[in-house]
């Protein structure tokens, strides 16, 4: 095992736990202390966990993993996935391990800006309050930014706001304003409301209206995060076919996801997998992520693919764009430890650093999934993945592994029965 440190772990997925530990520990990668901390049985105490949410009876476990081989932006990064679905960490650090050989990702996030809206009712004349209140913008963000004088003094603070007249409601017209608030460093909710529901009686003066609801939008349009890679053709062959084979039927997978809504929810998700599993392992909000990303694939319109990938050049161009509002500080990240452990072992320097991160785990996902869809189909990797961990489980030597899990493929009978009686068999013939 290599001590050097960096994503790429040869071997990680075959040691077991206390080895995978040692190898993060040795490298440098976790402490001692971190390494008791994921190895105690609970991993969020009840007593925490009971001022968290109301009515708690108990806690939820869930596998946490690590995504290897990252490249992004020329940093090694190990990546926290928290996921119930086999697949999903395997299927990432695959695709990163290819990738890397073409120079890893690019990714990046624009500054934390998220929307606060507050719904404006009554309004007699639309173009006269929408006037005024652009107008008295200075006096609005002043009362905002007096709610949080801290984020002010950071660097973050209410920036604009802009007033939306939706003319056709089932309700009749209304004015809606957003607030543009840049969090800095936090996902930013608790901020964006309380500033929302303190500049209302402002607005109602302002406007002649009735403030109604006051909370942010989880269409974080402002709080953008993108990735990109460009795969050579080289990278890209399988046993069977050529690497602008696999590109353009790649590149004819994506075409139907951005035409076809009932392909693009599926392939969305794919993206999903591998943000959630990092949104859940680092303490975010993945509900609002998730809103998030859904409203801005239908942004045009259409609910469309959130990623792109294009054949040019002798390459493959993948990229993603999404609105992701995710926070290193604040809400529950500091009553969770193993959340903590997550945005450690990540090593984020801010928020916007982690949303980039989560954007490329979220191509690397989506090129693995669409690779295996248009070449061999989705269910041989996962057979061969869950073959494998039937085989280990039932006892196979690490030089049998690969024996067991093809003689367990080929009899169609992929169980932790017929694993013990391969085994029992090679066994008896050696
Ligand atoms: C399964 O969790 C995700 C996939 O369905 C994504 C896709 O179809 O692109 C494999």
């Amino acid at each position: 095992m290599s001590q050097t440190r960096g994503s790429r772990i040869e071997g990680f997925y075959k040691l077991h736990r206390k080895e995978r530990l040692a190898a993060l520990a040795q490298r440098g990668e976790i402490s001692e202390h971190e390494v008791a901390e994921l190895l105690n049985p609970t991993p969020l105490a009840f007593e925490v966990a009971d001022h968290m949410i109301e009515n708690a009876i108990g806690v939820l476990g869930l596998p946490l993993g690590v995504g290897l081989n990252f490249l992004i932006n020329d940093h090694e990064r190990l990546i926290p996935m928290a996921v119930e679905e086999p697949s999903v960490v395997a299927a990432a650090s695959f695709a990163a391990r290819l990738i890397r050989q073409a120079g890893g990702f690019h990714a990046e996030a624009d500054d934390s800006l998220m929307i606060g809206q507050i719904q404006l009712t009554g309004i007699t004349d639309m173009n006269e309050a929408t006037d005024k209140l652009h107008r008295e913008t200075e006096r609005i963000l002043t009362a905002a930014n007096a709610v949080h004088p801290n984020m002010v003094k950071r660097g973050g603070g209410a920036r604009r706001i802009e007033a939306r007249p939706l003319w056709e409601t089932a309700c009749g017209p209304m004015l809606v304003v957003h607030l543009v608030v840049d969090v800095g460093n936090a996902m930013g909710a608790n901020a964006v409301n309380s500033m929302a529901e303190a500049i209302s009686p402002l607005l109602e003066e302002i406007s002649g209206g009735v403030a109604r609801l006051r909370i942010l939008s989880n269409l974080a349009d402002e709080r953008l995060a993108r990735a990109r890679t460009g795969i050579p053709f080289s990278l890209l062959k399988t046993e069977k076919l050529s690497g602008e084979e696999v590109a353009h039927r790649m590149m004819e997978a994506w075409a139907f996801a951005d035409a076809d809504p009932y392909r693009a929810a599926t392939h969305n998700k794919g993206i999903m997998n591998g943000i959630d599993a990092v949104a859940l392992a680092t303490g975010q909000d993945w509900r609002g992520i998730e809103a998030g990303a859904h409203a801005y694939a239908a942004r045009t319109g259409r609910y469309r693919s959130l990623s792109r990938w294009i054949v040019s050049d002798g390459q493959l161009h993948g990229s993603v764009e999404l609105p992701l509002a995710v926070g290193t500080v604040g809400g529950n990240l500091e009553c969770n430890p193993r959340v903590n452990f997550g945005l450690r072992m990540l090593d984020c320097t801010s928020a916007r650093d982690l949303a980039a991160v989560m954007a490329a785990v979220g191509l690397a996902q989506n090129f693995a999934a669409m690779r295996a869809l248009c070449t061999d189909g989705i269910q041989r990797g996962h057979m061969a993945l869950h073959a494998r961990g039937l085989a280990i489980a039932a006892g196979a030597s690490e030089e049998m592994v690969e024996q067991v899990v093809d003689e367990l493929i080929a009899s169609g009978e992929i169980k932790l029965e017929k694993a013990r009686t391969i085994i029992a068999s090679i066994r008896a013939a050696a």
